[in-house]
């Protein structure tokens, strides 16, 4: 991936740092690896001591010129946004950069002496500053730049699609699909990495079959058949298959994919060494259910060792050397075959009128009008807490969707029983605010799940996820923490990190840890296990843990599972 530059130019508050840093968060969105100079940021370390003369502005852009160039030259976009009053100093920089997009910032002295947000136009025109840009110094607008933008008559979001225009006509970052821009544009976050990446195959069920035929096979285990129906749907977007090796490191490292863009989980298939081999040789690959149905095809790109990329070298994340997401992974193999898949057959049998793919959950929202959604991917039956959770998030945004989690190895009828119970949940939020669905559990462990889980939530549109860790995992502030690895407006989805709930003897109330005084003996809740077990031992579940309805419905089933 190439890099390029793109510069601001235009008058003290004419809006380079406001656009610029829209920009940014729109190219990160879409996965480009994004640095800011911002000018008046740049005079505080960079250009610190520098003043107004002509010369000190000269050294000031030259300054600012040089590092953007080391920067695309890296593979980054670079935005600056320093007055930049000299045309031929700007165009020098140009010259020097190649890949440069020059956007003039314009507004006419009465709308910034207007606006003006630091007072500056007011003191330069009271002659308390000498030398201000556009008052008694001069500015040289560009003479053919890539984009003007009126920032004096356009909306913010105005300039910004003209800006993102330009650059996608130029090829410099990728174009939306338009259907997505449809849908996005209006409403609902985006999905990561800035468009749904759906690897469902162009070609029937038969044709993939054929296709397969002749391939070398690679067994999925649990983990790689849920990986390949999520990514079948889009629901692991952008990601368009398992991953490599470079990927794999800068995952495990820094939580990035190798383009930088904000991913925490790695998503491998592992394979031994024969198959591996074979599949190298071959460069495609089946893949293969443990149903031993051949459900896609693997395009090869890359086959390696994680115990290789790591040797010699220590590997500590973001989260710490003993990160058991990591310890997890490394034990994962012995090869590990990365590529884009194309999968033409279901990998898992999901229940259909449950399953809501990325596109289905967000048509829906759209079609309901849905702006902010919370997501909630609940791993527990629905108790009071799952409950709880869904209140709080509705309180803040007005809709929720809940995804009841089930697990593949997870083949007694408990899955069915899910669905079940948490329809009974609905009935207690106001109908029309709360969308349903199933899906699967990640098979991740720890808070590298959690951001894995917010990634997955805002694919389906979710512009917030409801996010609980357990304490073995570090809570909610082990949560934070592993979301505090990105920059503000990295991801598009904000996290609601809340502790397990329970029922607080204290205060008479759902709560949490945060939230209400007392220790263990004030808090009435169980796991799933627990309450399993009670249901087993004829026992009902106290309402403070489960709704009566949903223990007499778990009771009922036990009743019938047992005759
Ligand atoms: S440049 O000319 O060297 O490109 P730069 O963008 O770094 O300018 O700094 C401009 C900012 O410095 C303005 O937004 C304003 O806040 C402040 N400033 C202070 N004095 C002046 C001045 N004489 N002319 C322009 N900006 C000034």
């Amino acid at each position: 991936m190439s890099g390029f530059v793109v510069w601001f130019t235009g008058l003290s508050g004419a809006g380079k740092s406001t656009l610029g840093a829209l920009l940014a968060a729109e190219l990160r969105a879409r996965g480009v690896h994004v640095e800011v100079l911002d000018g008046d940021e740049v005079r505080t370390h960079l250009s610190k001591g520098l003043g107004f003369s002509r010369e000190d502005r000269d050294t000031n852009v030259r300054r600012i010129g040089f590092v953007a160039k080391l920067l695309a030259r890296s593979g980054a976009c670079a935005i600056t946004g320093a007055i930049s009053p000299f045309r031929a100093i700007r165009d020098e920089q140009r010259a020097a950069i190649g890949r440069f997009v020059e956007v003039y910032c314009s507004a006419s002295i009465d709308a910034l002496a207007e606006r003006d947000p630091k007072g500056l136009y007011r003191k330069a025109l009271a002659g308390e500053i000498k030398g201000f840009t556009g008052i008694d110094d001069p500015y040289e607008p560009p003479a053919s730049p890539e984009v003007t933008v009126s920032t004096d008559r356009e909306s913010k979001e105005e300039s910004l699609a003209k800006i993102v225009g330009k650059l996608e006509e130029l090829g410099f970052v990728p174009r939306r699909a338009s259907v997505l821009t449809k849908t996005t544009a209006t409403s609902l976050v985006p999905p990561h990495g800035g468009e749904l990446v759906i690897r469902r195959a162009p070609f029937d069920g038969r044709e993939g079959e054929e296709r397969a035929c002749s391939l070398p096979v690679i067994d999925l285990d649990a983990e790689g058949e849920i990986d390949l129906a999520l990514l079948a749907q889009g629901a692991l977007s952008p990601l368009k298959g398992f991953m490599g090796s470079k990927d794999w490191l800068r995952v495990a490292r820094e939580m990035r994919l190798e383009n930088g863009l904000p991913w925490p989980s790695l998503v491998t298939l592992p394979a031994s060494e024969e198959v591996a081999r074979a599949a190298q040789v071959r460069g495609e690959a089946a893949l293969r259910t443990r149903d031993r149905e051949i459900v896609a095809i693997l395009e090869v790109s890359d086959v390696y060792r994680a115990e290789d990329l790591v040797r010699g070298r220590e590997l500590t994340g973001p989260l710490g050397a003993d990160d058991p997401e990591i310890t997890r992974q490394l034990r994962r193999g012995p090869f590990l075959i990365g590529g884009e898949v194309q999968v033409f057959a279901r990998p898992l049998s999901l229940a259909t009128p449950f399953e809501h793919a990325p596109h289905a959950t967000r048509a829906i929202f759209a079609e309901r009008g849905y702006t902010r959604v919370a997501a909630l991917r609940a791993r527990s039956i629905p108790r009071r807490a799952e409950e709880h959770l869904g209140r709080l998030a509705l309180d803040l945004t007005g809709a929720l969707w809940i995804q009841a989690l089930g697990d593949v190895e997870d083949r007694d009828p408990r899955s069915d029983l899910k669905r079940g119970l948490y329809n009974h949940l609905l009935g207690s939020f106001p109908s029309g605010r709360v969308l349903l669905s199933e899906g699967f559990e990640v098979r991740r462990s720890g808070a590298r799940r959690a951001v894995l889980d917010a990634i997955i939530s805002q694919n389906h549109g979710a512009s917030h996820a409801v996010i609980t860790l357990s304490a073995e995992d570090g809570g909610a502030s082990g949560a934070e923490r592993a979301f505090r690895v990105y920059a503000p407006g990295e991801l598009g989805v904000t996290p609601l990190c809340i502790e397990e709930p329970f029922y607080s003897t204290t205060v008479n109330a759902m709560a949490t840890e945060r939230s209400a005084p007392g220790d263990a003996s004030t808090r009435i809740t169980a796991t799933d296990a627990e309450i399993f077990d009670m249901i087993r031992r004829g026992e009902t579940p106290p309402p403070e843990i489960l709704r009566p309805e949903v223990a007499r419905e778990l009771h009922a089933w036990y009743e019938r599972l047992k005759g």
